[in-house]
């Protein structure tokens, strides 16, 4: 018999999330973005509960990346609502200001500045609360906030090696601390771990996963490697032609699903006839 238990207390502490916080960190009706003549999200229906990790899933083109962008506010939405837990509805730029507050992203290439040591990478994940000219040395208290941003990845060590010298996954965290240091409520990735090797990854993302929970954010993080996805998530998102095409608990995820939803593209999609 398949052991379940790390799912079934995954399911436990989504109870507890669910009892202490009703309401959903975000929740998107109908939710539609255009690209020129192209619909890369269609009326997308989804409720992300907060302090959860939500793993989005699908081929390439799906429309992954341009979710997340419209949950941190960079893409914006064709039509519908996206509302967001404590904000509500973030159709007007001061209530988008407010969410972008408090949400921070994890980019793919991490948009790290190699020649800065990386305590200086952390810090300019707070660039915004100050001047961006300021001539001024970073205050001692934003200083602690980085140090202890890196403490959380165990790379305090590292925090006045100059980041184009450290590895691919000590740059990876590094990115995590960019990120963590706003003290995010809310926590998007999109493919974080697309470039370390598949052990270090599974590492990273029980480790983002841990931190996550940790702290109490809501995660919603785009993946490739659907072992790891299943490894991560609390819940699975799919994705197919902008569209959801289910919402499930990992277990759930079986290779069923995971075909209809990585199916090979149709020869008249490619130019093959
Ligand atoms: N700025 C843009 N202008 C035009 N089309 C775009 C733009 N951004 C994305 N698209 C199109 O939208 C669709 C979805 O793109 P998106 O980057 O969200 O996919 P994805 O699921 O993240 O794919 P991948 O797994 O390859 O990263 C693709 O067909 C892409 O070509
Ligand atoms: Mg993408």
């Amino acid at each position: 018999m398949t052991d379940h238990t790390p799912h079934r207390y995954r399911d436990i502490i989504a109870e507890e999330t669910v009892l202490s916080s009703p309401e959903p960190a975000l929740t998107l009706n109908g939710v539609s973005v255009r690209r020129g003549n192209l619909a890369v999200l269609r009326d997308i229906d989804l409720t992300i509960p907060a302090g959860s990790v939500t793993v989005v899933v699908g081929r390439s083109g799906a429309g992954k990346s341009t979710l997340i962008r419209a949950l941190n506010g960079l893409t914006p939405v064709g039509g519908g609502t996206i509302r967001a837990g404590g904000i509500g509805s973030l159709d007007t730029a001061a209530a988008m200001r407010a969410h972008q507050r408090q949400t921070a992203t994890i980019f793919q290439d991490h948009a790290l500045i190699d020649r800065l040591p990386a305590i200086d990478n952390v810090l300019l994940g707070l660039a915004d609360l100050r001047h961006p000219l300021s001539p001024l040395p970073w205050p001692d208290t934003l200083r602690e906030r980085a140090a202890h941003a890196l403490d959380e990845v165990g790379l305090l060590a590292h925090a006045w090696r100059r980041t184009g010298h450290l590895s691919g996954g000590e740059r990876q965290r590094v990115g995590v601390a960019r990120a963590l240091v706003r003290r995010p409520k809310l926590l998007l990735a999109d493919e974080p771990f697309a470039s370390v090797d598949p052990s270090l990854m599974r590492h990273l993302s029980q480790d983002l996963r841990r931190t996550a929970l940790a702290s109490g954010l809501t995660l919603v993080v785009v993946l490739h490697q659907i072992e790891t996805a299943l490894a991560m998530a609390d819940r699975i998102v799919g994705l197919a032609d902008g569209r959801v095409a289910f919402t499930c608990h990992p277990d759930q995820f079986d290779t069923a699903a995971q075909a209809r939803l990585f199916q090979p593209y149709r020869p008249e999609e490619i130019g093959l006839d």
